[in-house]
């Protein structure tokens, strides 16, 4: 291991100069860029090839999905996905970055730019301590195979068919990924649970084109407005509970010390959390606490908000059409389906007559959860515990990774989340960053825990 860890330290300028390189492939999944998306997938194609992993691009009916394995033909040794995803968010809103969200910048011991932390930094560094087992000549353990996909960002929906097609080949004793947080650089964490996700678009459609409203404002119904109630009736303005009917079904309670035990370091401090956010107060549904809200709370989001008039100045109109992007976060043992079809069935019924309604199913995902206390979880404590040098605290987050419902139920394993990320790395915002601390650290984990899962 030594030989590894030597490896390691030595290469990581070339490292860091090769993660630089990764990241500034703009791949963007939502903007569906094929040629960015095929370019970024190539590209980690060539670079797998280059540090001595056997891989191959899949295409699907989306965007192409790398596997790239240690394994050879007389393989008999344990079986090990490592998952992630070369997708990335859109980087908008551009003039709020420091620096390009292409062009990665080193400030301060951290790389900003767009998929640093979520995800390529991430599965970066597990593709460099498999390099530093090869390049040494030090025999792996047990087999890895990379699994890296283009479209965790836009709901992962080709990655099941894939996985289907490819079971025989994907057969493995467990899964590791790391897309998840830790709570700070001094306390690693094991994600035992994550919220599921569904997702729809609404469209409010009024006139066949924008009119004049002083022509005719106040005889026709107003789309935008018409939305803005509509959409002001999934939610008790006061409460924050969600008002469509069996939206709740299934939703598991806690035990109290599972509760309490969420609070038990301060990321309990509602304070600190309130003023890293800049909002004036927190809001959340009542009896329960913003780390409560995040984790074991479903949720009703409007990601995305137009109607009218978007350009400098004011236009005098009644807009055609108003459009809401919406997304639920789904905990244990919601359904995505059930609840989509409850929605529909809330909005059918509040929407007003004068204007006409179209719902689009957009992607879903199950929520995830498994008791931490297999010999993996143990396995995955000891490497962070020597890493680290710090305990990993369980945790459940609010975050979705649609996939690892499906390697559970297609392979019939379980997920190792391991994350690298940190609440503060601004995933999905401006100004992303992955801290080089963690990339160093995730690297020596990488090492480190193929020594331990041979179980
Ligand atoms: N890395 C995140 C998942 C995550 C975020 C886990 C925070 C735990 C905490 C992943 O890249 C992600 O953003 N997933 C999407 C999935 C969705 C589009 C289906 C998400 O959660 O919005
Ligand atoms: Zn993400």
């Amino acid at each position: 291991m030594q030989k590894v860890h030597a490896y390691l330290k030595k290469e990581y300028p070339r490292f860091l100069e090769e993660l630089k390189e990764y990241v500034s492939l703009a791949s963007v999944s939502a903007s569906g860029d094929k040629k960015q998306m095929q370019k970024c997938a190539e590209w980690l194609l060539a670079h797998c090839r280059k540090i001595g992993l056997s891989a191959t691009l899949y295409p699907t009916a989306g965007n192409p999905v790398l596997v790239a394995t240690t394994k050879g033909s007389a393989a008999k040794k344990l079986h090990y996905i490592v998952y992630g995803h070369y997708d990335v968010q859109p980087p908008e809103p551009l003039e709020l970055w420091k620096t390009p969200p292409f062009t990665p910048t080193i400030r301060g011991g951290k790389i900003f730019a767009r998929g640093s932390s979520d995800n390529k930094g991430q599965h970066f560094a597990h593709l460099k301590a498999v390099e530093a087992y090869i390049k040494t000549y030090t025999p792996l353990p047990c087999d890895i195979s990379f699994v890296i996909e283009g479209e965790e960002e836009v709901g992962s929906s080709n990655l099941s068919f894939f996985l289907k097609k490819n079971k025989k080949m994907l057969a493995a004793d467990g899964v590791v990924i790391s897309d998840t947080n830790m709570p700070s650089l001094k306390t690693p964490a094991i994600t035992y649970a994550l919220r599921g996700i569904a997702a729809f678009e609404i469209t409010l459609r009024g006139p066949d084109r924008d009119v004049h409203s002083g022509s005719y404002g106040g005889s026709i119904e107003n789309p935008a407005l018409a939305l803005a109630h509509l959409l002001a009736t999934l939610r008790d303005k006061k409460t924050g509970k969600i008002l469509v009917s069996g939206f709740y079904d299934g939703v598991c309670a806690l035990s109290a010390k599972e509760r309490k035990a969420m609070h038990e370091d301060d990321a309990g401090d509602a304070e600190r959390y309130r003023a890293f956010l800049k909002v004036p107060c927190l809001f959340g549904e009542k009896g329960f606490s913003h780390i409560e809200h995040t984790t074991i709370r479903p949720t009703i989001e409007i990601n995305g908000l137009t109607s009218g008039y978007q350009g400098i100045g004011s236009k005098t109109i009644v807009p055609s059409l108003a459009h809401a992007k919406i997304t639920m976060r789904l905990v244990p043992h919601q359904e995505p389906q059930k609840v989509i079809a409850a929605v529909r069935k809330h909005l059918t019924t509040h929407c007003p007559t004068t204007v006409t309604m179209e719902i689009k199913n957009g992607h879903g995902a199950e929520p995830y959860f498994f008791e931490p206390t297999s010999a993996a979880v143990s396995a995955a404590e000891r490497a962070i515990k020597r890493v680290f040098g710090a305990q990993p605290r369980f945790i459940r987050e609010g975050g979705s990774i649609p996939v690892v419902t499906d390697f559970k139920k297609i392979l019939g394993v379980h997920s190792l989340l391991i994350g690298l990320a940190l609440p503060d790395d601004n995933a999905h915002s401006p100004n992303e960053k992955f801290e080089l601390a963690n990339f160093k650290r995730g690297m020596a984990l990488g090492a480190e825990l193929w020594q331990e899962l041979v179980l």
